[in-house]
């Protein structure tokens, strides 16, 4: 299957997402992107024994350390950021350094966040393992870690020089993370492709399935979608807040949970029912499109449904503290139907507390 290559146009800068299998064993394609005498590779414990000796051979000649993590959305914290400084301190690395990223949407935002942070910013690369990674986290620059209050309320915008998507990562990938990555692309045919939500519910079983080129369209469509918002809004002064449909609520859900419980994608799959429940309830979308995203998230295996346990309250205060807000009010990014999204500013907290009380 031939490599897809996309930009990322942001007015005179541009990088370039590849998707395709083997790009990790492509080691001249790769250290392309890594001009520097010094790099760091940032990883996690379940994909370092997979994929790291071949990102390694790839810097062959280069200064480099490896960082290995423990995994999981509990380690996108200060502390593992600290980790990441007290690494490129100990690798004497200097502006020309590059920060490899090699790993899922935590270790993405976490060493893209370190490289925006060392020395006031050095480059960095993307090499995304998960299915989420692959259509979201990767692309577009945004770069956090988490407090107990509030999920990435510590981060910045910085841009990676590139983002190397090798699908042949997803082979080792637990079925469960790829229905979590799915859950980002059903947003992108929600917010803003009713022809590829349609095209979603048609290969709902091949993506299931792992299919290889079903997954490749999916994965393209999607950093298409992103790439082309990012382009137009780079740091989410607009268009941009789509991207985060059904994520004030699912933000709330994981906070709450002290990011144990749902995987990120799984309460976004949360969130966009919600989110497209409060829009019917307000008499802004047809009940027949919301009933057809909560169809379509279920037979991709995600959630739908608050767990239980959890407070309306607790969420509604937690959801005051969503980067959304602005002066203590909640802005929501709703929908009018399929395809169609929209940032809503005056829902009243009463009908937010029916839809997470229902
Ligand atoms: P993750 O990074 O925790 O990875 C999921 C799990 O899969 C981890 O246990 C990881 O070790 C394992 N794994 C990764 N690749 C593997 C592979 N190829 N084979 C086997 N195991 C593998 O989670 P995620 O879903 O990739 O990312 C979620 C994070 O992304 C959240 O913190 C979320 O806030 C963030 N996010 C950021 C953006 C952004 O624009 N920066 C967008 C969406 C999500
Ligand atoms: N995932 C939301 C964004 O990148 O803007």
């Amino acid at each position: 299957m031939p490599v897809r290559e996309l930009q990322v146009e942001l007015g005179a800068r541009r990088y370039p997402i590849r998707i395709g299998r083997g790009l990790l064993d492509d080691a001249t394609g790769l250290a392309a992107f890594v001009p520097g005498r010094h790099a760091l590779i940032v990883s996690d414990r379940n994909v370092a024994p997979l994929y790291l000796a071949q990102v390694e051979a790839a810097l062959k000649g280069k200064t480099v350390k490896s960082l290995v993590l423990p995994a999981g959305e509990q380690e996108k914290t200060l502390a593992r950021f600290g980790d990441v400084m007290a690494a490129l301190a100990a690798l004497d690395a200097s502006r020309d350094a590059t920060v490899v990223a090699l790993g899922g949407g935590v270790v993405g935002d976490l060493a893209g966040f370190a490289a925006a942070c060392w020395m006031r910013g050095v480059r960095f690369v993307q090499l995304p393992t998960t299915l989420l990674a692959m259509v979201d986290s990767s692309v577009g620059g945004k770069t956090a870690v988490d407090l107990p209050q509030g999920k990435n309320l510590v981060g910045a915008f910085h841009q990676p020089a590139a983002v190397l998507a090798d699908t042949a990562t997803l082979d080792t990938l637990p079925d469960r993370e790829l229905r979590a990555g799915l859950a980002e692309v059903v947003k992108y045919g929600a917010i803003a492709d009713a022809g590829f939500f349609e095209w979603l519910e048609n290969k709902a079983d091949a993506l299931l399935d792992r299919d290889a080129d079903a997954l490749a369209e999916a994965i393209a469509v999607s950093c298409a979608h992103k790439a082309g918002i990012v382009a137009r809004d780079e740091t989410e002064q607009g268009e941009r807040m789509l991207l985060n449909f059904g994520h004030t609520f699912g933000h709330a859900i994981e906070t709450e949970q002290g990011y144990g419980g749902l995987l990120h994608g799984e309460a976004i799959a949360v969130g966009m029912v919600l989110a497209a429940r409060l829009s019917s309830d307000l008499g802004r979308a047809p009940w027949a499109d919301t009933a057809r995203l909560a169809a379509l998230l279920e037979r991709l295996g995600l959630p739908v449904a608050l767990p239980a346990g959890l407070s309306g309250d607790a969420l509604l205060a937690r959801m005051r503290l969503d980067k959304k807000a602005v002066s203590g009010s909640l802005r929501l990014i709703l929908w009018s139907g399929l395809g169609r999204a929209e940032v809503v500013t005056d829902v009243p907290d009463l009908e937010i507390r029916a839809v997470l009380d229902a």
